[in-house]
């Protein structure tokens, strides 16, 4: 395929399993960055970051889901977050968010690195912000289970178009 955006998007697959090289700061700033170019309504930029690559820290993250292997295994986990005093419309903002998230994982491929966007963990939200020391003026999105792929074979499927499209008028 030709069309690098399109191309980067069909070959972006979720990883799971990582090598155990570390994640260059750099990179993990990257990440982010094309994670806050992303659209938000009103351009209010409602997103914020926590990073973690210490290892006591994922340990502790580790307890918190049943993907617990994941993030064990990932020498780099992002936190990603809204923060509610930058909310203006709860559908808009969680919207942002997700085009956020994806804009990320997006960015990690073109780096030749892999992630995974961990949501079970969610269900134990209080807690990771507990481990992770911020307070409740933030609302934890998801956590990014990131590193170097130790296989890039996954495969995936989708279930057809037709499936999707109400009407063609
Ligand atoms: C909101 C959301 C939550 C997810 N939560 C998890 C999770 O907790 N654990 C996990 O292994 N994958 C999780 N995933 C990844 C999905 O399982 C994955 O995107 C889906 O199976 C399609 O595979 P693909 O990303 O390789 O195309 C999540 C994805 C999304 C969008």
């Amino acid at each position: 395929m030709t069309n690098d955006i399109l191309s980067a998007l069909y070959q972006r697959r979720s990883r799971r399993e990582f090598t155990e090289s570390t994640v260059a700061v750099e990179d993990l700033e990257e990440i982010i960055r094309a994670g806050i170019w992303a659209p938000s309504g009103l351009n209010n930029q409602p997103w914020r970051f926590v990073i973690i690559t210490a290892e006591e820290t994922r340990q502790q993250l580790a307890t918190t889901t049943h993907y617990s292997h994941i993030v064990l295994a990932a020498p780099a986990l992002i936190a990603v977050y809204l923060d509610k005093e930058s909310m203006y419309d709860e559908v808009k903002d969680h919207q942002a968010a997700g085009a956020c998230i994806q804009n990320m994982l997006l960015a990690v491929e073109s780096l030749s690195l892999g992630a995974v966007w961990l949501g079970q963990i969610l269900k134990q939200k209080a807690r990771v912000n507990e481990i992770l020391g911020v307070g409740d003026t933030v609302d934890l999105m998801a956590v990014l289970a990131i590193g170097h792929p130790s296989q890039t074979n996954q495969q995936s499927t989708r279930k057809e178009l037709n499936h999707f499209i109400l009407k063609k008028m």
